[in-house]
């Protein structure tokens, strides 16, 4: 491709998704209840703050599953070398991979023949992973896939006929209703064959106030994470909304487990986004994110809903998360 084609492609690119951002969001805006998604939460200031959101001290999730790759290692390892077969290691949203690394390591000090396949969205991560991670850990063999989930998932198994393990960490999952995290599952066992393994980290369900304060943290964190998706579509889709004119609410119902959060609007006001105008009523509210809590027996009735048979869980000390091991039946 000459240097005109590789830049008129990137253009179309980056401009078809500016154009689904602007579609969900006004579609969002416009319905009742108003509501965005919370996969537009990480552009680079929200990521950064997502970051800070880690450090925070209420926001357990991170810690508890850093404490399950650092200090479960051994286990972890074993589980997913199973018969010592060669295998492909799969990483749904790599990230920076903090927490994977302590696996890749381990199971590269004991030279199992293994290929890290990290898939993200972001080709910045990519890029950043490719460089760092061969320097962290000496003798890895790995390929990053840029690109969406189930799509890199195809690619994998064009990339070698290998067992498969795939990683899906962070409670990542719990971004999704239920109903809508357990069509997720299929779909990743649709993409597998019998014998490949899932791990899939679930934040489980707690004493409600340690929940509610994870979301609504004292130094207001989370409210301008919230806030910063208004900032963004402000930025990236010429629009006005008066970030002081909106706060952030969280609530966690212990029973069904659902912690959604909401931007409320402080008073009557309109908004534009291109040539759109929002109306926005006193109180009313935008429903931003739902981080889902599990219980383990729900995670292996979706694990037998989807295809899967539980094979493994670690648990962190405090027994708050569990990374669960499923193996495609
Ligand atoms: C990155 C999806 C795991 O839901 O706990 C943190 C995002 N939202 N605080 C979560 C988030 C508010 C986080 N995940």
């Amino acid at each position: 491709m000459n240097q005109t084609a590789v830049q008129t492609k990137s253009m179309t690119a980056s401009k078809s998704k500016t154009d689904t951002f602007y579609t969900d969001v006004i579609e969002g805006l416009r319905a009742t209840p108003k509501r965005l998604q919370s996969k537009y939460f990480y552009d680079a200031a929200g990521d950064k703050i997502f970051q800070e959101l880690m450090d925070c001290p209420e926001y357990y999730p991170t810690d508890c599953e850093l404490d399950i790759f650092a200090n479960k290692t051994h286990e972890l390892a074993q589980a997913v070398i199973g018969d010592g077969d060669a295998f492909d290691l799969i990483e749904l949203g790599a990230g920076d991979a903090t927490k994977s690394s302590y696996l890749l390591r381990h199971l590269q000090q004991e030279n199992v023949d293994f290929t890290y396949l990290p898939i993200d969205i972001s080709t910045n991560t990519i890029n950043y992973l490719t460089v760092k991670l061969p320097l962290a850990i000496p003798g890895l063999k790995m390929k990053g896939l840029n690109g969406e989930y189930f799509e890199m998932l195809k690619k994998a198994a064009t990339i070698s006929k290998r067992r498969k393990v795939v990683l899906f960490m962070g409670s990542n999952i719990g971004n999704m209703p239920v109903a809508e995290a357990t069509t997720f599952c299929a779909e990743m066992r649709k993409h597998l064959s019998p014998g490949d393994m899932v791990l899939i980290g679930f934040d489980l369900k707690k004493n409600p106030k340690t929940i509610l304060s994870a979301y609504s943290d004292s130094q207001g964190i989370t409210k301008r994470f919230n806030l910063n998706l208004l900032t963004r579509i402000n930025r990236e889709l010429d629009a006005n909304f008066n970030i002081d004119q909106f706060d952030h609410y969280a609530m966690y119902d212990p029973e069904t487990g659902a912690c959604k959060s909401y931007l409320t609007s402080l008073q009557d006001q309109l908004v534009n986004i291109g040539k759109e105008t929002i109306r926005f009523i006193k109180d009313e509210y935008i429903y931003m994110e739902i981080s889902q809590k599990f219980t383990v027996m729900q995670t292996d009735q979706m694990a037998a809903n989807t295809g899967f048979k539980p094979a493994n869980r670690l648990f962190d000390s405090k027994k708050w998360f569990v990374d669960t091991i499923w193996v495609a039946e």
